[in-house]
């Protein structure tokens, strides 16, 4: 018979109530209740460092114990885990399986969702435990005999998923005025982020011309092997950097702007991004990373036929698809060079919000398996 209530090691963030300066995240024992019918008992084994996560800790937008009215949250929604024990309802996933974490925490009546697990879903943890419990459909098995390591598909879970729900709408809202435009001639921009790099390579394997804006030497390599043209933004001053950045866009799309521009960066580069639009150009957007907040000339954006696409995360069938192609179409973050361990954890957030990690995928380890067991 199994106990009411869990407990485990985790990396907590504290209410203000109890922490009312430090957003900082503290270890403690976190206790949670024993798993229902449709719930599922996990070790998280890799978890990726996340816009969310940061977000979280910063209290900005929101202050989601506040919100959730919860005295401690565990926050992490992209990771790897391994089933420990199913509901007594459960089908999709066994014992044993290892899964990626699907944050989709409370969806609407088409699947899409509304609040994220380890995030504002009221209930719900996140990855930075010991232990932890989730949904079913917060589990999406990993391919058995799949091609890449625990730690690419940690970075996958997320921002990956994201990219390919952002994509499939943006990609027809392009198609929907331009049907005879064959991919060849379709020109994909995207801000930097991981987000952005997933999409861009996912719009690459559909044959579409693609673009990145970055500025560190480890991600222009990156860029360099995934076959995305880089946009080198250190090249730009401060003084005229729009002036600039407009116009190294239109050399490189021979004048004609962007046909697809995603911008997960928001309020500073949100005008460049609309100005650099093609003619029937989509902006698409899944995130906020610089500030939510944008101005928009109504009438530009109608003469010019601009289209704007805001999607949030993905649904559960989206997910799977996405995870489907991936394996077949590798279509991966690269295996990491560095790891965090479990203690290093607060440091790792610390130097992500000082732009100190290049990474686009920053993975930690929870309850990393054997050496024996991991694939290199
Ligand atoms: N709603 C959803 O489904 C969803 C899912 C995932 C993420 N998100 C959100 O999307 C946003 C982006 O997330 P992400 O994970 O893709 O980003 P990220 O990996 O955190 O990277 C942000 C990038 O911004 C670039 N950058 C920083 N300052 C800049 C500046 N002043 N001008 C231009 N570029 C700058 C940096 O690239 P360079 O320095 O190389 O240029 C950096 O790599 C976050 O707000 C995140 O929370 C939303």
């Amino acid at each position: 018979m199994a106990s009411e209530t869990i407990s485990t090691e985790a990396w907590v963030l504290p209410s203000t109530a109890r922490r009312p300066q430090q957003a900082e995240l503290i270890r403690e024992t976190y206790t949670f209740p024993d798993i229902n019918a449709t719930e599922v008992l996990v070790r998280p084994l890799y978890g990726c460092l996340e816009g969310n996560m940061l977000h979280a800790l910063q209290r900005d937008p929101i202050d989601i114990c506040h919100e959730r009215q919860e005295d401690a949250v565990v926050v992490g929604n992209a990771g790897v885990v391994v089933v420990q024990r199913v509901g007594s309802a459960v089908t999709s996933v066994r014992e044993g399986d290892t899964c990626i974490v699907f944050g989709n925490g409370i969806w609407d009546e088409q699947g899409y969702p509304i609040k994220i697990m380890g995030y504002d879903a009221p209930g719900t943890m996140g990855v930075l435990a010991k232990s932890m419990k989730l949904h079913e459909r917060q589990l999406i098995g990993i391919p058995a005999g799949t091609s890449y390591s625990l730690q690419q598909w940690a970075g996958f879970s997320l921002r990956y998923v994201s990219a390919w729900a952002n994509w499939r709408v943006a990609y027809e809202c392009w198609q929907s005025q331009m049907r005879g435009v064959p991919p060849a001639e379709t020109i994909v921009c995207g801000w930097g982020g991981g987000v952005s790099f997933a999409q861009l390579a996912l719009a690459k394997r559909h044959g579409c011309q693609v673009m990145m804006v970055c500025s560190h030497p480890e991600r222009l390599e990156l860029l360099r092997q995934e076959g995305i043209d880089a946009i080198d933004r250190t090249n730009c001053n401060d003084d005229d950097f729009e002036e600039t950045m407009l116009a190294e866009i239109a050399a490189r799309t021979d004048h004609k702007g962007v046909s697809i521009f995603i911008d997960n960066l928001g309020t500073p580069v949100h005008r460049i991004t609309l100005k650099s639009l093609a003619r029937q150009g989509v902006m698409t957007t899944c995130g906020w990373k610089l500030g939510m907040r944008s101005h928009v000339a109504r009438a530009i954006e109608c003469l010019n036929r601009h289209l704007h696409v805001h999607t949030h995360f993905a649904r559960y069938q989206e997910a799977l698809d996405a995870v489907r192609f991936a394996e077949e179409q590798a279509w991966m973050p690269p295996h990491p060079e560095r790891v965090w361990n479990w203690a290093e954890i607060p440091a790792m957030f610390r130097d992500y919000a000082a732009g100190k990690i290049s990474s686009y995928f920053p993975i930690f380890a929870i309850n990393p398996p054997p050496p024996s067991e991991v694939r290199e």
